[in-house]
């Protein structure tokens, strides 16, 4: 395989407060080379979005080693880890997460402008993406005044702006109707190939799975 952007190694990770038996990652492993789109699967409550979280680096394993871009993350203080997750480390939350007080250009360009790109670079390209995703019209926009689906691209293009090295997805299509969801993942899935990030991509959609290159399943704990 072409070298690993991401890559989990044996990861165990239980919840604060819960006992062995509860270890919701239980050895589990995963690599992903640059380019490359995996489909994570397995039934609600499997570990999905825990196993997703481990490897973003927004959760820390009890054991094994993830490393992003050839670092590991474990050998980072939270401070080094942030900046590294800023730099190569792109995440569309379930819930998008956009901020209600800032129109949709604001959204994206607030995570440009903490990576250190000038303002008017930033207002640039963060209309260059939102444009690539549909939404020119709409850049001026509060996430209220957006559908369902259009708040996912706005959240797809704030996770793509800065040309991450990996980008996360957890459930894209599970809070929206139709085919709006799988329209704005295949977007996601086309743009992130066109600048060689690697995607990994949390889902139970059928829908999803033409788009991607290697399918996981996640269960006990372990990726299948
Ligand atoms: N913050 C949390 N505290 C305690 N347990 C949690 C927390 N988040 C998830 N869990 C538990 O961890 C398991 C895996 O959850 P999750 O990774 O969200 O699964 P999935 O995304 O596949 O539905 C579930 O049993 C869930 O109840
Ligand atoms: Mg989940």
């Amino acid at each position: 395989m072409r070298s690993a952007v991401v890559a989990g190694d044996a990861l165990y990770y239980r919840y604060p407060g819960s006992v062995a038996a509860d270890d919701v990652l239980h050895g589990a492993s995963l690599a992903v080379a640059a380019g490359e789109i995996v489909l994570v699967r397995g039934h609600s409550g499997s570990g999905k979005t825990t196993l997703l979280s481990v490897l973003a680096g927004l959760l820390s394993p009890a054991r094994g080693t993830v490393t992003v871009t050839g670092t590991d993350l474990g050998a980072l203080d939270r401070g080094a880890r942030a900046r590294l997750r800023l730099a190569k480390v792109g995440f569309v939350f379930q819930r998008f997460q956009l901020i209600a007080a800032l129109r949709a250009r604001e959204n994206v360009e607030l995570v440009l402008r903490a990576g250190g790109v000038a303002p008017r670079d930033a207002r640039r390209r963060s209309l260059e993406t939102l444009d690539a995703l549909g939404l020119g019209a709409k850049a001026e926009r509060y996430p209220r005044e957006l559908s369902g689906g259009e708040q996912q691209r706005v959240a797809i293009a704030r996770a793509l702006a800065k040309c991450p090295a990996v980008i996360f997805a957890d459930e894209p299509t599970s809070s929206l109707d139709s085919s709006s969801g799988a329209e704005a993942t295949a977007l996601l899935c086309a743009l992130a190939r066109g600048n060689g990030a690697a995607v990994v991509i949390a889902s139970h959609d059928e829908r999803i799975a033409p788009f991607v290159d290697r399918i996981v399943s996640v269960a006990d704990g372990r990726c299948g």
